[in-house]
């Protein structure tokens, strides 16, 4: 069953952004990146879902070093489009990372307050380090100064969907990134 809301997004436009064909070679670069950072080590990523799914699983499969996965599950947004500050964990953690070598994988980062939140909630397992990765980055709307350490591409202040990223839940399964043009 549609919700109404659902079926207004049908009925919006897409602008192209970024091509799936340019997401994989960005995403390979990204892959070789970690293989340089961590040789000798065996990191473990940690995709923030719901949006980092593809991501992660793409990104694993461009990296030649051993590595772990995990999933955590954070909500800030509710269907809106703005984070709203308030953040919950939805779906722990499972690994133990004490002592690990930890990389936060993203779809996107906008304001920055939801990698803020998860930064300092894993500082306190005690990782042995801890970066971050993501896709996309909306630099100009950042509100907290968080360095971020493989980044695919920088974009414009625009609401994307595609590739994991969603509209109210829908869009996550477009193989390219697209612009959403109300
Ligand atoms: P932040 O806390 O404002 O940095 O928000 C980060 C999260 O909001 C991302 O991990 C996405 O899940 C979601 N988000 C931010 N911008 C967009 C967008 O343009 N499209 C889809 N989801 C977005
Ligand atoms: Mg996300």
């Amino acid at each position: 069953m549609m919700t109404s809301k659902q079926k207004r997004i049908i009925e919006k436009s897409y602008k192209l952004l970024i091509p799936e064909s340019r997401i994989q070679q960005r995403m390979q670069e990204m892959g070789e990146k970690i293989d340089r950072l961590y040789e000798g080590k065996t990191p473990i990523l940690i995709g923030v879902l719901n949006g980092g799914f593809i991501v992660l699983a793409d990104l694993i499969r461009c990296i030649n070093i051993d590595c772990e996965i995990d999933f955590i599950r954070i909500s800030s947004y509710g269907d809106e489009k703005e984070s709203s500050g308030h953040i919950k964990v939805l779906k722990p953690l499972s690994a133990d990372i004490k002592g690990r070598h930890v990389i936060i994988v993203e779809d996107i980062v906008d304001s920055g307050l939801s990698l803020q939140f998860l930064k300092k909630m894993l500082s306190a397992f005690e990782p042995a380090s801890l970066r971050i990765a993501t896709l996309l980055h909306k630099k100009s709307r950042m509100k907290v100064d968080i360095p971020i350490d493989i980044v695919g591409f920088e974009i414009e202040d625009k609401y994307v969907i595609g590739y994991g990223l969603d509209d109210r839940q829908l869009k996550r399964n477009l193989r390219s990134i697209y612009i959403v043009d109300n």
